[in-house]
């Protein structure tokens, strides 16, 4: 199949290269030239594990051309995949922008039939929107083509896209049209060899699908983001409600995860576009506002505990800390709307200073971070270590996992460790020698005595709920 796909994204370089690597014959189109110029020359402009391999090996096999031209891409493609963002608006909708521009495009430059798929995250009306653009557009032409309009939205997960894309564990198709629906399906029936995954259904509903599914992961994550809160007053353990629930098969283990609340450039645009398309239709969603209040609230949560640890340690003036992990999830260099950005600045803020360090995002967030005196970017995690009174984990790398300790201990000023993704054993770092501070978890501190130790750690949030139900009822008595 001849493909055109339009936007060398996450998801647009993604899909073209998988459609090649499958056998089709596929065009990237990019209104960024240095972009197309870069990829021309063998750049991959985005870190995705696997991706720079079947770039290079589907450019060899001339199944995968870069270009910006639209005549060249339109005129040799019967599918046009639209893949441009869809960043959210000052109101919270999502930018259509780009998603017009294209359908112009496309609609000035096709010879004949055509068949123009959405795969942009893109609110439910969309595929009509670009069908009456296309329409104008061609009208003003003066030619009559006929077109098909199709919505496939795309799920993979940035960090394991290709993989994703390969392997999807469904393709929903959005589609009106028993032409467009079996050149569709032709299309991914390589992907479907094991066995068919393609959800047929009409275009309305699978443009909300997309958004459902963004919309019930965030609320995994703020549920249990909210738990965790609930825990610290109570001496629970969030790491262990969610093995206590995950075994549920009703509920299972993904997306139950405290931390520092969801980012990136997908949940957070994506709950907020649903909710003002649901505002402007006169739809409540209360469930959904709480999910993005609670987000909103959790990104600043290992800020204000650092603060809290400082506040009886002279505040944070003149502390260092380190911050491990940048981007917004392990796995890729993508920084939009990370929790770390929301951090730095607290930190900062309060007078501390930050030295970071992220394996791959640096570069996007130098681009994010405004130059500032208080901070230093370093090559790794032991320069970034060294010296400081703190370390904070942000961004859980695999790399993270088996920390020299001892090194990274020994080289500190100080002992606290913040760790915002609730990734080593809270015992164990306090018999490093860490005080140890998590999301949902009692606080281990490396002063506990090894007999009263798990005494302390197990009463602690109890006593935390304690005082605080002594502050509520205003009572001599505590409860
Ligand atoms: N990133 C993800 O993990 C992910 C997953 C699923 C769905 N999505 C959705 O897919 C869409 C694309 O996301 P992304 O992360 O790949 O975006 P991105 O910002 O990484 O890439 C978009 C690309 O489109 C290009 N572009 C913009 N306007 C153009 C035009 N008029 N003509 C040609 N090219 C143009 C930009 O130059 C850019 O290279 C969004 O709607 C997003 O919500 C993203």
């Amino acid at each position: 199949m001849d493909i055109l796909v339009v936007g060398t994204g996450y998801v647009g370089l993604v899909s073209g290269a998988c459609f090649a690597e499958m056998g089709h014959h596929v065009i990237c189109l990019d209104k960024n030239q240095q972009k197309i110029d870069d990829l021309n020359r063998g750049i991959i402009p985005i870190y995705e594990p696997g991706l720079a391999e079947i770039v290079a090996r589907n450019v060899k096999a001339k199944r995968l051309h870069f270009t910006t031209d639209y005549a060249v891409g339109v005129a040799a493609s019967l599918v046009c995949f639209i893949t441009v963002d869809t960043p959210t608006t000052a109101e919270g909708y999502a930018d259509l922008k780009a998603i017009r521009e294209v359908a112009k495009s496309i609609a000035r430059h096709m010879p004949d039939y055509r068949i123009i798929v959405n795969k942009s995250t893109v609110p439910v009306g969309t595929a009509s929107e670009v069908g009456a653009i296309m329409r104008v557009a061609l009208e003003e032409r003066g030619v009559s083509i006929p077109f098909d309009v199709v919505s496939n939205p795309e799920f993979l997960k940035e960090g394991n896209a290709v993989n994703d894309f390969m392997k999807p564990d469904r393709v929903v198709i959005g589609v009106e049209s028993a032409q467009a629906a079996a050149i569709m399906k032709e299309i991914y029936s390589s992907f479907m060899l094991s066995y068919e995954r393609i959800i047929l259904m009409d275009i309305t509903s699978a443009e909300l699908t997309k958004y459902a599914a963004n919309c019930m992961l965030a609320t995994r994550i703020s549920f249990m983001n909210e738990l965790a809160g609930f825990c610290e007053l109570t001496g629970a353990d969030i790491t262990k409600v969610r093995k206590g629930i995950g075994a549920d098969k009703r509920i299972g283990y993904q997306f139950l995860y405290a931390g520092m609340g969801y980012g990136g450039s997908c949940f957070p645009k994506d709950i907020r576009a649903l909710r003002a398309h649901a505002q402007a239709l006169g739809c409540a969603m209360p469930l959904l506002d709480a999910v993005e209040t609670i987000n909103m609230q959790q990104k600043s949560v290992l800020g204000q505990k650092i603060c809290a640890y400082y506040e009886d340690k002279g505040g944070l003036d003149q502390k260092t800390i380190a911050i491990l992990g940048l981007a917004f999830k392990p796995d890729t260099d993508d920084m939009r709307e990370a929790p770390s950005l929301i951090l730095i600045q607290q930190l900062l803020a309060k007078g501390a200073t930050v030295r970071l360090f992220d394996p791959v995002a640096m570069s996007n967030a130098k681009n994010m971070l405004a130059a500032h005196p208080r901070i230093s970017w370093c090559a790794d995690e032991q320069e970034a270590t060294r010296g400081v009174d703190a370390v904070a984990l942000v961004t859980e790398w695999k790399q993270f996992r088996f920390l020299d300790f001892s090194n990274i201990l020994g080289s500190m000023t100080g002992n606290a460790f913040f760790d915002g993704r609730n990734q080593y054993d809270p015992l164990e770092m306090s018999r490093r020698g860490f005080d140890y501070v998590s999301i949902g978890q009692p606080t281990a501190y490396a002063s506990s005595s090894a007999e009263n130790f798990s005494q302390d750690y197990a009463s602690a949030g109890v006593n935390a709920y304690k005082a605080e139900m002594h502050t509520i009822l205003n009572t001599d008595e505590i409860p």
